[in-house]
């Protein structure tokens, strides 16, 4: 039963597109539109009914008809009696060649104005043109440039970095005590002491109580036998030769790298603590009365701007703190 209908809709289907074509011509006027039809169509000649004498005329001839109608002024057959248009005029004078843009204008029957000849198609400007002919970005490109934003960013932050902040006095000490001079290979990285004495756990603040002689100290070093330091100093004052050893002179240092060494020794080693108020907007230390201790020209000078150190080195203000309103310092 099933299988039975199923055939026949198949035999049927096949019986429909096995059988004749489908009737064309003059009894399916409407499958080609156009019809020639003679005037007079409905007088028979010759005994046979002028229907059958129609004939079907292909589209593509009607369409040259009314192009070359429309060239020469005549106007096409939906367009009657049309006056030719001044734009159709030169196509008189050109004949055969000339008919083509009016062809396809009027290949579209319907106002006169269509079958204007199309206006030469005017040149593309030469910025329109070189953006057509230039090379688009490839496919492959396509992360690159979507990583471009991300990379932006990344590099902005970069610059937000100081690039080239000078070193506080601090960072400069830092980098003298383990550099150059070798403090640190007599007195330890953290200045727990070695052939020199510890500096570590206030021991150094202890023994100069006033940072203007640590800096004469450092510059001319020790003497075997002469004392040098706080005479008061808990645990006595520093007799001058520490096991035989002694502190070798700084002289070739300048008085501003003086001042960062020996600000690392008694402030990131020996703990002192500074007054905020004694520290400038770069970190610097002043002196207690808010003045700086190195001059427009890098020279150590006291709290009245005058110099620290006589020609020889050797402090010509030997109170230099307690004339600027200080006192001793404390370790933190
Ligand atoms: C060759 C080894 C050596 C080097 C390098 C050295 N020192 Fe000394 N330092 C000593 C000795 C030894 C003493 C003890 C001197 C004495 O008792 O006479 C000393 C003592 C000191 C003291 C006094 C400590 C106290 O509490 O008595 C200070 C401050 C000091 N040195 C700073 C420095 C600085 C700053 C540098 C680097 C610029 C430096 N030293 C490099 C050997 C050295």
């Amino acid at each position: 039963m099933h299988l039975d209908s199923k055939s026949a809709r198949t035999s049927s289907r096949l019986g429909s597109s096995a059988g004749p074509p489908p009737i064309v011509g003059a009894e399916r006027p409407e499958a080609t539109g156009q019809l020639a039809a003679p005037t007079g169509a409905t007088r028979s000649t010759c005994g046979i009914p002028a229907e059958e004498l129609l004939t079907e005329v292909p589209e593509h001839l009607l369409a040259r008809s009314r192009a070359r109608r429309a060239a020469l002024g005549l106007g096409g057959d939906t367009t009657e009696g049309a006056k030719p248009t001044p734009a159709a005029a030169p196509a008189e004078t050109g004949g055969e060649v000339a008919s083509t843009p009016a062809a396809t204008a009027a290949a579209k029957p319907s106002t006169a104005t269509s079958a204007a000849p199309q206006k030469e198609p005017e040149p593309l400007p030469p910025y329109v043109e070189a953006a057509i002919r230039r090379k688009k970005i490839p496919y492959w490109a396509m992360p690159v440039v979507a990583f471009l934003p991300i990379w932006g960013v990344l590099y902005a932050q970069t610059l937000t970095k100081a690039p080239s902040k000078e070193p506080s006095q601090l960072e400069a000490g830092a980098a003298l005590y383990s550099g150059k001079p070798a403090c640190a290979g007599c007195h330890g990285a953290t200045g727990g002491g070695g052939t020199g004495r510890k500096l570590a756990e206030c021991e150094v603040v202890k023994t100069f109580p006033f940072i203007e002689q640590q800096l004469e100290f450092v510059k001319l070093g020790s003497k075997q036998g002469q004392p040098y330091g706080d005479p008061n100093r808990e645990g006595g004052q520093r007799p001058g030769g520490y096991n035989g050893s002694l502190m070798p002179g700084f002289k070739s240092l300048t008085d501003k790298e003086l001042l960062e060494v020996v600000r690392h020794e008694r402030e990131t080693i020996g703990g002192e603590k500074i007054e905020p108020k004694r520290l400038g907007p770069n970190g610097e230390l002043l002196w207690p009365n808010g003045k700086p201790m190195l001059d427009a020209s890098g020279k150590l000078v006291d709290g009245d701007g005058k110099p620290l150190f006589t020609p020889e080195g050797t402090l010509a203000n030997a109170n230099a703190t307690e004339a600027a309103g200080g006192s001793k310092a404390q370790c933190g």
